[in-house]
């Protein structure tokens, strides 16, 4: 199942590509067979470097609550310094999810797959071109899952190992409102957005296996399920110029309500550049303040301990 990087990126990585496919893609729910799975970092050993080689500022470890539980209540831990096969350990049989960030940006073979992954995009796709992509790894453990919540870029989710349950909604009243829109592109909605679980009667729900890929419409929320099972997942996202723009509109609304004027999110003509300047303009100023606000965020409050209970060790004072 597993090949050499270089002969899985002989071949496209998408297989059951049709034509028609275009029309649809980024404006309906697509499920995609691929070839990301036989790549040879998901083989055990190889994962496990791969931890090893997770700058510490590129992953977060995380502790769960019970099912149900707000995310605040989720601790932060520490993997520095531990053995990847004790990080994949713990995560099959305790509670815990790894979620390893920009890969793009400091693993030279998923540099290749993410460039490949969108190169072949842009061919299949005329029209479709895009930048700023990122590439994140999702390693989790039976039974867990990510509460309904929706996502600035674009965004694909290939699954590698288990199955999962994807939930996806449409991006419009009642499942997300401008408001709510608004309030996840200023970064202003950390908990998860409102939900209510008749919202699964009007959701579309793929079953990811090993080798497919979801793609969704720009923005739905969506909410996800493990099965009994460790899943492995890797998530790709985008933007193109057009997301770029929708994001500007979208942030600019967001502080026109926050000042009391209310905006669209389809905004046209000379309006959508006045909200685009001034999207830019407070984005300066707010980057520093994310800035300042990341470095104080979510500490880590404990390292992994294969030896203590629930493998949460006290963290060791570094020095
Ligand atoms: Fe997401």
């Amino acid at each position: 199942m597993y090949h050499d990087l270089e002969l899985v990126l002989q071949h496209d990585l998408i297989i059951d590509w049709k034509e028609h496919y275009k029309e649809v893609f980024g404006k309906h729910t697509l499920l995609l067979q691929n070839r990301l799975h036989e790549l040879p970092v998901f083989q055990p050993e190889n994962l496990a470097r791969l931890i090893e080689n997770t700058p510490s500022e590129h992953y977060d470890f995380v502790r769960p609550g019970v099912i149900g539980t707000k995310k605040s209540q989720w601790l932060q831990g520490s993997i520095d310094g531990a053995a990847g096969e004790d990080v994949l350990r713990a995560v099959e049989e305790g509670r815990f999810w790894l979620s390893v960030r920009a890969l793009q940006a400091w693993d030279e073979g998923f540099a290749q797959v993410t460039s490949r992954i969108f190169d072949e995009l842009e061919v299949k796709v005329p029209g479709f071109s895009s930048f700023k992509h990122k590439t994140g790894m999702l390693i989790s453990s039976p039974g867990a899952q990510v509460y309904y919540h929706a996502d600035v870029p674009g965004q694909s989710l290939w699954q590698m190992k288990g199955h999962k349950d994807v939930y996806i909604y449409e991006n419009c009243e009642p499942f997300l409102s401008d408001e709510q829109l608004e309030g996840i592109f200023l970064g202003q909605t950390e908990e998860e957005i409102r939900f209510e679980p008749w919202y699964d009667e009007f959701a579309t729900k793929v079953t990811l296996s090993p080798g497919q890929m979801a793609h969704w419409p720009l923005n739905n929320p969506h909410r996800v399920e493990n099965h009994n099972e460790v899943n492995i997942s890797v998530t790709t996202e985008h933007f193109t110029a057009e997301i770029r723009d929708f994001y500007a509109i979208v942030y600019a609304n967001g502080l026109l309500r926050a000042a009391g004027i209310s905006g669209n999110r389809h905004s046209r003509g000379a309006m959508k550049y006045a909200k685009m300047a001034l999207a830019a303009a407070h984005k300066v100023i707010y980057k520093r303040m994310v800035r300042a606000k990341e470095g104080a965020k979510s500490p880590r409050t404990f390292r992994l301990d294969m030896s203590a209970p629930d493998f949460m060790g006290e963290m060791r004072a570094i020095g």
